[in-house]
């Protein structure tokens, strides 16, 4: 798309938004501190701003000693997994390949500017030296969204799943505009379904990414939510098996 497009389509979303921004209500405030504080960041619209509360409950759920952040940027995600991490008392490992380690504070976080497939191969004896024990509660892949790339992060990770592992895919349904929980607009780009194509090969389903979905697969709890750019979460289900 050309220069003056994506000039107007930018002005056409900051316009909507405004308008949405104007006419929405304030939603109500949790009594949970975390939740307040993930609330208030997730005021500001960003790609992954819809889903940071969800981060949150599902992450809570896993009782997680080890949270693994593959992709932090501007620390969108941190600021939920940090929060995550002290109420669980869990330590928090966080891969990126630029520098992002001015992101968190919180004092058993564990920055490693890598490769994500790297460290995943090597992840043992990296806990190892750490006196980490190495098994990953929480899982979460935010990264390149192209489909090779996820598919080696899944088979690189997937090993060091706990029993009782969640693991979260941003970026199921990307798009070149999509639209916030809030109603509000964001640009993105198109990554020919890359994430969810990996995840369709190790679950073994084809996904409608536009919609939300619910299901079992493959030892695995599904639960897809297509808002803004798309989140799908994977619980594992009885046998505690990786697949
Ligand atoms: C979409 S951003 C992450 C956003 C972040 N989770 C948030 O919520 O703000 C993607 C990040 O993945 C990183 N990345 C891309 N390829 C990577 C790789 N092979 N290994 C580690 N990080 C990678 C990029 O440097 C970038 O910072």
């Amino acid at each position: 798309m050309g220069r003056i497009t994506n000039n107007l389509l930018d002005l056409g979303v900051r316009a909507y938004n405004a308008l949405v921004e104007w006419r929405r209500a304030t939603p109500p405030d949790g009594p949970d501190p975390d939740i307040r504080a993930i609330r208030a960041r997730a005021r500001v619209g960003t790609d992954i701003s819809s889903h940071l509360e969800a981060l949150y409950v599902a992450g809570l759920a896993a009782h997680p000693r080890l949270i693994v952040e593959l992709g932090v940027r501007g620390g969108e995600s941190t600021f939920v997994f940090e929060r995550l991490a002290r109420r669980s008392g869990a330590d928090l490992v966080s891969v990126d390949i630029v520098d992002c380690s001015t992101v968190s504070r919180y004092e058993r976080w564990h920055w490693q500017q890598e490769d994500d497939v790297g460290l995943g191969r090597r992840f043992r004896s990296w806990c190892e030296a750490r006196g980490l024990e190495p098994r990953v509660d929480v899982l979460f892949v935010d990264t390149s969204h192209l489909y090779d790339h996820t598919c080696a992060e899944i088979d690189a990770w997937f090993p060091h799943l706990s029993a009782r592992a969640v693991a979260m895919f941003h970026d199921t349904n990307a798009r070149k505009v999509f639209r916030r929980r809030d109603g509000t607009l964001g640009l993105g780009w198109n990554n020919h379904r890359g994430v969810v194509r990996a995840l369709e090969r190790v679950l073994g389903i084809r996904i409608d990414e536009r919609r939300p979905l619910t299901c079992d697969a493959a030892g695995w709890h599904v639960e897809h939510d297509p808002t803004c750019n798309g989140l799908t979460i994977l619980r594992r289900t009885g046998d505690g098996q990786v697949p």
